[in-house]
C-alpha cells in the first residue's frame, strides 16, 4: 500500500433538502480540508455573481418568470460556465466542495409538471462528475421544525416533498457515482463528523481521471 498523496484534487458534492444545514457544513468541510493541509475551494451552483446566474437570480426571486424548459437550460449553461475550471483545479491539485450541481438541476426541473427525468438531465451529460454526493437527508416535517421556509421560489411545502423524491430516484442510478447519506437531523457537530469521515475515505479512493457525468 501506498501512502502517496492522490494526484489530483477530490470533488465533493452536498446535496440536499432545503433548509437541511448544507451551506453551513460546505464552509465546515472546507476548513476541515484546509486545517488537514489539503488545497481545497468552495464552490455553488447557481453561481449568481455571471450573467447567467443573474437570469437565474431574477427567476428565483420571482422578479422574472421563465418557461420551465428555459430556465432548466439556463441553470445548466450555468455549470458549464464553470466545468474547464473545474477539471483545471482538481488537476492541480485543488479539492472542490461544492453546494449543489445537476442532482439539484435535475430534482427541482423534474419536480415540476410534464417535465421528464431524462429530459432533464440531458443538458448536464458530460459535466465533470463529483467523487462522491454527500446526500444531507432529513423529512420535509423536520426541515420545516427549523423556521419557515423563505420567499424564494420553490420553497413551498408540495414542491420539497417532490425534490426529496427526485433525490432518491437519482441516488438509485447506476451511474458511477457513490451516494452516501448523512442524517442532516443530527446536530451541526454530529453532521460535520459524518461529513468528513466519508471525505477522508473519498479522498483516499480519487482515480486520476476526471469522469464526465451520465455518460455511458
Ligand atoms: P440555493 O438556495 O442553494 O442558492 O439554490 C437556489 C434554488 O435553486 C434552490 O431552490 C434550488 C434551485 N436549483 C434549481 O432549481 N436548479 C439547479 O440547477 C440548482 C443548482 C438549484
Amino acid at each position: 500500500h501506498s501512502t502517496a498523496k492522490p494526484t489530483r484534487g477530490a470533488f465533493f458534492l452536498l446535496e440536499g433538502v432545503d433548509r437541511c444545514g448544507k451551506t453551513t457544513q460546505c464552509q465546515r468541510l472546507l476548513q476541515r480540508l484546509l486545517q488537514a493541509g489539503i488545497a481545497a475551494t468552495a464552490m455553488r451552483f447557481p453561481n449568481r455573481t455571471t450573467s447567467t446566474g443573474q437570469l437565474i437570480d431574477s427567476y428565483l426571486q420571482q422578479t422574472s418568470n421563465m418557461d420551465d424548459r428555459a430556465i432548466h437550460l439556463l441553470f445548466s449553461a450555468n455549470r458549464w460556465e464553470s466545468a474547464d475550471m473545474i477539471v483545471e483545479q482538481l488537476k492541480a491539485g485543488t479539492s472542490i466542495v461544492c453546494d449543489r450541481y445537476a442532482y439539484s438541476g435535475v430534482a427541482f426541473s423534474a419536480s415540476k409538471d410534464n417535465m421528464d427525468l431524462e429530459w432533464c438531465q440531458a443538458p448536464d451529460r458530460g459535466l465533470p462528475a463529483p467523487d462522491c454526493v454527500i446526500f444531507l437527508d432529513m423529512s420535509t416535517e423536520q426541515a420545516e421544525e427549523r423556521g419557515g421556509y423563505g420567499q424564494e421560489r420553490y420553497e413551498k411545502r408540495e414542491m420539497q416533498q417532490r425534490v426529496r423524491q427526485r433525490f432518491q430516484e437519482l441516488s438509485q442510478l447506476d451511474d458511477g457515482v457513490q451516494w452516501k447519506f448523512v442524517n442532516a437531523a443530527q446536530t451541526m457537530d454530529q453532521v460535520e463528523d459524518d461529513i468528513w469521515s466519508i471525505a477522508q475515505q473519498t479522498l483516499e479512493q480519487v482515480q486520476p481521471e476526471v469522469r464526465q457525468l451520465w455518460q455511458s
